[in-house]
């Protein structure tokens, strides 16, 4: 690997740095501007994004984990004994722990991340917990392909588990594609559990992105923080805005960081100029509607088996097989 003498990095520069640099150069140079939001998860981001789910505003994480109480023993019969669960994202959350204490014939639990350290860590405390279950972690992105590990009990049957909506940061193409991934690597007769956000109304929605205390908007700027810190950026974070807005069209949240004013900043060598007012589009959360959500699913070749609603159907848990 090169190194780039533009690059204002003490360290060896890792693939990571890479990929970030040049998503950063390739988002920056785009119009609309755009950065990707699957880096706002670093260490300070994702304890922004545990504080996020603890705010009174942020309704996602509560209605989805009573969601998971209320119907525990039906989830985990729909599991089915010697099922393999392999969950798309960090698997440190209550939800996990949930359904692993209830589940009492799983023959794995698979969890796949992108950040090697925090999964091995979940992974260690997991083993602690749940001393009798095979618990394979798998380091990938599971915006592309992942295979599964080698499994020392023949699994009756495999699911995948994605709670917590983050399906809805994809485009419906894009969510259609991830879908047809996960169901290949669930096999002909595997499951999904995922968890889906409703539309809602806005008295509901703009608050939970926009949280009187603030914790949005630090999360959303800590992606200018990271550029500064790892790709050596002179982003003024004081002149930058945290915005979110509902798209009723594409019916998603859209996160934004809006210049204050007419500015530049450096990044890697490279210099971006913004206009007052300009946005950085920072992330997408889409809101969907059953029958919308049905059609994305269908798409990919998989329909809704099942499906656990709150009283006011403000989020969905859904169950998905082959169709
Ligand atoms: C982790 C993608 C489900 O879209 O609600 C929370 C991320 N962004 N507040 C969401 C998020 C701003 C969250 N997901």
């Amino acid at each position: 690997m090169t190194s780039d003498p533009t690059l204002k990095t003490q360290t060896p520069l890792l693939m990571t740095d890479i990929s970030f640099r040049d998503a950063v150069f390739e988002g920056l140079g785009a119009t609309p501007k755009t950065l990707p939001c699957k880096f706002f998860y670093d260490a300070e981001g994702s304890r922004l994004f545990d504080k996020i789910c603890e705010l009174p505003e942020y309704y996602v994480t509560r209605v989805d984990l009573q969601l998971h109480r209320d119907h525990l023993d039906d989830i985990v019969r729909v599991l089915g004994d010697d099922a393999l669960m392999a969950e798309f994202g960090s698997g440190s959350s209550i939800k996990t722990r949930l359904l692993l204490d209830k589940h009492k014939s799983l023959a794995g639990y698979v969890p796949i991340d992108i950040s090697e350290k925090h999964l091995l860590a979940t992974a260690a405390a997991l083993r602690k917990r749940y001393p009798k279950l095979a618990i394979l972690p798998v380091v990938a992105d599971y915006t592309s392909d992942v295979k599964l590990p080698e499994f020392p009990r023949e699994p009756k049957r495999v699911v995948v588990y994605f709670p917590g909506s983050s399906i809805g940061n994809f485009t419906h193409e894009e969510s259609s594609a991830f879908l047809e991934r996960a169901r290949r690597l669930a096999g002909e007769n595997g499951g999904l559990l995922i968890g889906i956000d409703m539309q809602k109304p806005l008295s509901v929605l703009l608050p939970a992105y926009n949280d009187a205390a603030g914790v949005t908007a630090a999360f959303n700027l800590n992606l200018l923080v990271r550029i500064n810190k790892e790709l050596g950026g002179n982003f003024e974070l004081g002149q930058f805005e945290h915005q979110a807005i509902y798209n009723e069209r594409e019916g998603r949240i859209e996160m934004l960081l809006i210049s204050r004013r007419a500015q530049s900043a450096r990044v890697a060598g490279r210099e971006f100029n913004f206009a007052r007012g300009e946005a950085i589009l920072t992330e997408y959360s889409h809101k969907y509607t059953l029958e919308g959500f049905a059609r994305t699913a269908a798409k990919a070749g998989l329909k809704i088996e099942k499906v656990w609603q709150d009283a006011n159907k403000w989020f969905s848990l859904a169950y998905l097989t082959v169709a």
